[in-house]
């Protein structure tokens, strides 16, 4: 992907490892995202976890989208950037008071609320600030994600959300509590699924909560069924931007709802991910008895996911000479750690020291996860 001479002469001029972020991809994508959404009347809360970049950040506000936030920080960012508060979302199993005053002092559109315990203490500290809570109840379907263990969410093992079991008595506590106004309801599975029949499982099951309060004369005006919608790590070039046609469709068609409920969405690495490539040089190349080794200036202080998920990121080589002869490499980081590797046995045209590598889709849960593990230095980043 980035053979031309610009890029290269830009890249070369650069000190590695950075982000190189494709705005002209983010906006396409934002726009086709927001296209898709508006067509059908659903609403955007862009998940910042994934990225909170400020360029990004702006492009994303701009286009008109909400903001989902799950720490104070990320609420108090959020206004700074100019979202409007009343499309901010707070969700997160553990708030802390300080996080959920500064929430309320915004007059954010909504808190996610994951526990009893949890509408007792919001209640508590919107009754002391002399505020009244708008919240949605997260119930944890038990719809399995079929993706990475450690990104499923939705599952009776996970943490978030209240159970089925305990819904009478949120629902009781939530009647009790003055200065909670109950908006609706909010699921969220798990992330990076590529299976649409996922999401359809997760609208059976939202109808069937969205009515065992309808029946209970509880009022549901926003359904928010998180975010989750995945990417094309394999090719990023040929799917550059997600099918939010198809994504929305099914919940157009299987959520069921009137005129007057809202749904809403919280997708993060869907409209962020392909935008961003993790750009890294050779500092050495080794061969060993049984390997090739290709190790770069990044890391997993730089991009962690490989190690933490086993998540495949494309790797390539940045100018390659077509029909140069291949060499299957390890391609591993600088840190003092067996498990910084980014890729085995991978393909890639014979490399040398200087050459740069892209470690593509790395747009989301990237930049955003860097350490300074080792005292490595801060990331950098290169805006197209
Ligand atoms: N809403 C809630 C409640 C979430 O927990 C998440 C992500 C999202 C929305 C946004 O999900 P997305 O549309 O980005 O799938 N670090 C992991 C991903 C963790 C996702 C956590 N929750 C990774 O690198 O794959």
């Amino acid at each position: 992907m980035f053979n031309n001479n610009t890029i290269l002469e830009r890249f070369a001029q650069q000190e590695t490892p950075f982000y190189y972020y494709d705005l002209q991809l983010l906006e396409e994508t934002l726009t086709q995202a927001k296209a898709a959404a508006d067509k059908r009347n659903f609403h955007i809360h862009y998940a910042l976890k994934a990225n909170f970049n400020d360029r990004v950040l702006a492009i994303i506000q701009e286009k008109g989208f909400g903001a989902d936030c799950v720490s104070g920080n990320e609420v108090q960012k959020s206004i700074d950037l100019g979202f409007p508060a009343d499309k901010i979302t707070f969700a997160g199993v553990g708030k802390a008071d300080k996080e959920i005053i500064t929430a309320l002092k915004h007059r954010i559109f909504a808190f996610n609320v994951e526990s009893i315990q949890e509408l007792e203490v919001i209640n508590a500290l919107a009754a002391e600030v002399g505020e009244t809570a708008n919240i949605s109840l997260r119930i944890n379907p038990n719809v399995d994600a079929h993706t990475h263990h450690y990104i499923t969410t939705g599952l009776d093992e996970n943490k978030f959300g209240v159970p089925n079991s305990e819904l009478e008595k949120a629902a009781a506590v939530i009647g009790n509590c003055a200065h909670i106004n109950l908006l609706g309801l909010h699921f969220h599975v798990g992330s990076q699924i590529t299976d649409m029949n996922v999401f359809k499982s997760l609208c059976v099951k939202v109808n069937e909560w969205k009515n065992w309060f309808e029946e209970r004369g509880t009022y549901i005006k926003v359904i928010n069924v998180g975010g989750g919608l995945g990417v094309d790590y394999q090719n990023p070039d040929a799917n550059p931007i997600p099918d939010f046609e198809a994504y929305f469709d099914i919940f157009d068609k299987f959520l069921e709802r009137n005129a007057q409920q809202e749904v809403h969405f919280e997708l993060g690495r869907a409209l962020v991910a392909q935008a961003g490539t993790l750009v890294s040089k050779v500092l050495y190349t080794k061969s060993g008895a049984k390997k090739n080794f290709l190790i770069l200036d990044a890391g997993m202080t730089e991009l962690m996911r490989p190690m933490l998920y086993q998540a495949y990121h494309k790797i390539e080589k940045i100018g390659a000479d077509v029909g140069a002869k291949e060499l299957n490499y390890d391609v591993v980081g600088p840190i003092c750690e067996s498990s910084d590797c980014f890729g085995k046995e991978v393909p890639l045209p014979q490399s040398q020291r200087g050459d740069l590598i892209a470690i593509r889709t790395a747009g989301a849960y990237g930049e955003v996860m860097a350490s300074r593990y080792n005292l490595r230095e801060e990331v950098r980043y290169v805006f197209s």
